[in-house]
């Protein structure tokens, strides 16, 4: 999912070439929640009929309307996660540099707090005028950020840099500078989810209840805060789609293992909440057992507790364990932190009728490593996932 979805831009349209169009489907396209303000020229490149169909927003450019009303740049201003200015044509950048303020686009932008990108857009000489470039660095000295303008063909048919940055490359121009600004930017994360499943012949096996939601969730919100996310998964109806996640798909508890321990060295934060079955079965019948005798038994052997192997590999990851008890929880789930090796638990009381397998709900209480204890409320899994990595954050 791109890091712009869910995002309100504020795209201000000063008067160039008509492609801002371009960039309004891109934004939608990425999930983003985009409004539309002009400059009163840039009405002759591209209607506002256009932008507003394409934005599903009415679209501004005069700061009064025809009923005595005003349009409140501030309203605007305040509004956006994010302001773009583009195309950003000479007389627009010009006037953001000496801080005229004479038309929405720029009221709004002095007004706004988040951050601005501007693109502009112009003829070739123009671009390379000392006045223009003196602007540009006035802008960027104030904080704004520049998509740089682009070489090709230009409106007036001459041939050179001053054409506005391809709507995709802004697009992705944007979602990279985003992604670099968020708290776990350049941290590999890696998370364990779902149950495994353990052969007892070609059509049966043991297995648990677990849905994998709570480690989904945490992989989600992990990629959300601009991880990169592996996460290793046992048989689960969840799905990651749309997240730029990296899922590795296992059944038995030594293909997690394997998998686990290939992801580890250069993990940064490891967060292990699959249910792995602590058993399996000694052999593996390679044809389905028959129904011969009143009696079976199958003799389990004990499967290797990756967690822990783990821990006793570690250097620089954090590591973190979840524990799900029925009684004495807090203690058990004190032996577990220090038997494992983690910075923190994550612990889950059956007694809890809020968490467990297959709810959509979690009640967790994190036993840090010093021992000290941080109980939660009951909350949907996407919130604990959220509770859970801010405590990654404060131990990063
Ligand atoms: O010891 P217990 O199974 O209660 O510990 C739970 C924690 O250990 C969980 O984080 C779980 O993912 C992990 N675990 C493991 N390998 C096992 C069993 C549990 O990594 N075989």
């Amino acid at each position: 999912m791109s890091v712009l979805h869910s995002k309100k831009i504020l795209l201000a349209v000063s008067a160039g070439i008509y492609i801002a169009a371009f960039l309004v489907r891109g934004l939608i396209k990425a999930g983003a929640d985009v409004k539309v303000i002009m400059t009163p020229d840039a009405q002759h490149f591209v209607t506002p009929l256009t932008l507003s169909t394409l934005s599903k927003h009415p679209v501004e450019w005069e700061f009064f309307g025809d009923k005595g009303d005003w349009n409140n740049h501030v309203e605007y201003a305040l509004w956006a996660d994010y302001m773009i200015i583009a195309p950003c044509t000479a007389n627009t950048l010009s006037h953001m540099a000496d801080g005229t303020c004479d038309n929405l686009v720029l009221a709004t932008y002095l007004s706004a707090k988040c951050p601005v990108y501007f693109a502009p857009a112009m003829d070739l000489d123009m671009y390379q005028h000392p006045t223009t470039k003196e602007n540009i660095q006035q802008l960027v000295q104030n904080g704004n950020i520049l998509i740089p303008a682009e070489s090709g063909e230009l409106a007036s048919g001459l041939v050179g840099e001053g054409r506005m940055a391809e709507p995709e490359h802004i697009i992705t121009f944007m979602e990279q500078h985003i992604a670099s600004t968020l708290p776990l930017y350049g941290k590999k994360v890696v998370v364990s989810a779902g149950p495994t499943y353990e052969n007892i012949d070609p059509v049966r096996f043991i297995g648990n209840y677990s849905s994998g939601k709570m480690g989904f969730e945490i992989a989600k919100e992990a990629s959300r805060l601009g991880a990169k996310v592996t996460l290793v998964s046992g048989p689960s109806h969840e799905s990651c789609h749309g997240y730029p996640i990296e899922r590795i798909n296992v059944i038995s508890a030594r293909d997690m293992y394997e998998a686990m321990h290939q992801q580890f060295t250069d993990a940064d934060v490891v967060v292990m909440s699959a249910a792995v079955a602590d058993y399996r079965p000694k052999e593996m019948a390679t044809q389905k057992i028959k129904k011969n005798d009143e009696d079976m038994t199958i003799e389990l052997v004990k499967n290797p507790d990756i967690l822990k192997s783990l821990g006793e590999i570690k250097t620089n990851q954090l590591l973190v364990g979840f524990a799900l008890e029925t009684n004495n929880e807090e203690e058990f789930a004190k032996q577990k932190l220090a038997k494992k090796n983690l910075d923190f638990i994550v612990l889950n009381s059956m007694q809890d009728k809020e968490a467990g397998f297959q709810k959509n709900t979690n009640k967790i209480t994190i036993i840090d490593k010093d021992l000290s204890l941080e109980t939660f409320d009951a909350k949907s899994k996407a919130d604990v996932a959220k509770d859970i990595l801010n405590v990654v954050l404060k131990k990063l």
